[in-house]
């Protein structure tokens, strides 16, 4: 089928490009990238006023299936891909079962591309069960289309054994990537440690807990050579051992989420909010701008949301009972385009870096640039749309987002998948 994309301004740093140009797809790949083209017959869309840019890619994202579907599924999760303009996601293992072996990698394979409405990267645990005791079937995860590893949801305690799994996944040209947690230091801790713990009188996760953790595994990199990324990283001193070890050429990449960059320890109040609960917690209004200030010199690779999706039961409760977690799939863009985009912070070229280029090469997939010959993932954007975030307008299935009420600009109106629209003004399409 053929598909034609008319007058978007088109912005791709990977060729250069930021001018208004017509697209012609044919067969999920571009065919041509112009000025007044034409095809005899197949769709036509006039994107005039739209922003086209290669489809996002969210590499840190929970569907919850198999085991958890009461909070999100693989149908219902995609779709909240799809509505917040990513035409890929990496679903995190932390399932139940894990996905530590082929049959889950082939599961969840199988799922998405019978249901899903985004390309779905599968992660493989690293450890089995995630127990950071024995490690997982990572080369039949790999034969079976696993594209990195984590144990997602916990940290990894033992040193040897860390060792160990970035021995065993540097062979096989797939990135491990590191919920860093120290245990001992972290505990039962709930919110960040300092002024939050002190004045909600709860226990402290302390900064210490997860940058002592990106420490040791900036370490074992340079030991093993394996390629490490840190996820969401939330301190600034965490973000300065990230960013020496790049200046090492240490081959170690990392993420921030929106929530860790726009909202802070403060954001938690005597209602004791457990939107706001989650792992790492919201830190300092500094550590936030330290994040945001490597998001715009190049120390950040990747912005991911961390989409953990819960029930409205499981979240209405005492906060110590609550799980840690909120949604991010339908607020991301709005929340970088407001703050970031908008306030002059990063520009669309950079953005397009950190949320399609960066992401898809940690996946190891071949890189989607708007040019001819390449597959036809698009996100078209409309950066003048003024909008609320309003639980009743998610595709997800939950509502446990830190960002309910907030007002943004611009928005995703349209996703394409493989030459195919996965959502159309602002719609999923079925
Ligand atoms: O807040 C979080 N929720 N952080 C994690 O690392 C795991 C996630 C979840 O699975 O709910
Ligand atoms: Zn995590």
């Amino acid at each position: 089928m053929a598909l034609m994309l008319k007058n978007a301004r088109v912005i791709d740093p990977q060729v250069g490009l930021d001018e208004v140009r017509d697209i012609l797809v044919r067969d999920g790949r571009i065919v041509e990238v112009g000025h007044n083209l034409t095809m005899e017959k197949g769709v036509e869309r006039d994107l005039s006023g739209k922003v086209l840019v290669p489809g996002l890619v969210d590499i840190h994202v929970h569907l919850r299936e198999p085991g958890g579907e009461q909070k999100e599924d693989i149908a219902s999760g995609t779709r909240a891909a799809a509505h917040g303009g990513f035409t890929a996601v990496c679903a995190m293992p932390n399932t139940a079962p894990v996905i530590d072996n082929a049959m889950g990698v082939e599961y969840v394979k199988a799922v998405a591309a019978a249901k899903g409405k985004a390309r779905v990267y599968v992660a493989g645990a690293c450890s089995q069960g995630l127990k950071g005791e024995t490690l997982s079937e990572m080369g039949d995860m790999v034969a079976h289309g696993a594209s990195a590893f984590t144990d997602d949801g916990k940290g990894i305690q033992d040193a040897g054994m860390m060792r160990r799994v970035m021995d065993y996944a540097s062979q096989f040209n797939r990135v491990v990537m590191v919920h860093a947690q120290d245990n001992g230091l972290v505990g039962d801790g709930q919110v960040n440690e300092g002024v939050a713990s002190t004045r909600l009188g709860m226990l402290g996760w302390p900064a210490e807990g997860e940058e002592i953790e990106i420490a040791r595994d900036i370490a074992l990199c340079r030991l093993t050579g394996c390629p490490l990324h840190i996820q969401h990283v939330t301190t600034a001193r965490g973000l300065d051992l990230v960013r020496a070890a790049k200046a090492e050429g240490l081959p170690v990449t990392c993420e921030v989420t929106p929530h860790h960059m726009f909202l802070t320890e403060d954001a938690i109040t005597d209602e004791y909010q457990t939107c706001f609960k989650v792992n790492p917690p919201l830190r300092t209004a500094e550590d936030a701008a330290a994040l945001v200030a490597g998001v715009a010199d190049g120390t950040v690779d990747c912005i991911v949301t961390d989409h953990a999706p819960h029930t409205d039961w499981e979240k209405d409760r005492e906060f110590e009972l609550a799980p840690f977690g909120m949604t991010g799939l339908e607020t991301s863009l709005g929340l970088v385009l407001t703050h970031l985009v908008n306030e002059g912070v990063i520009d669309f070229n950079r953005m397009v870096e950190l949320m399609a280029v960066n992401p898809r090469q940690l996946m190891r997939d071949e890189p989607v640039k708007i040019e001819a010959g390449c597959v036809a993932d698009f996100t078209v954007i409309d950066p003048e749309a003024s909008w609320t975030v309003e639980a009743h307008d998610f595709y997800s299935r939950a509502n446990n987002s830190g960002f309910i009420g907030a007002r943004l600009k611009g928005r995703a109106t349209d996703t394409y998948v493989g030459g195919y629209a996965t959502m159309e003004d602002g719609v999923v399409v079925e």
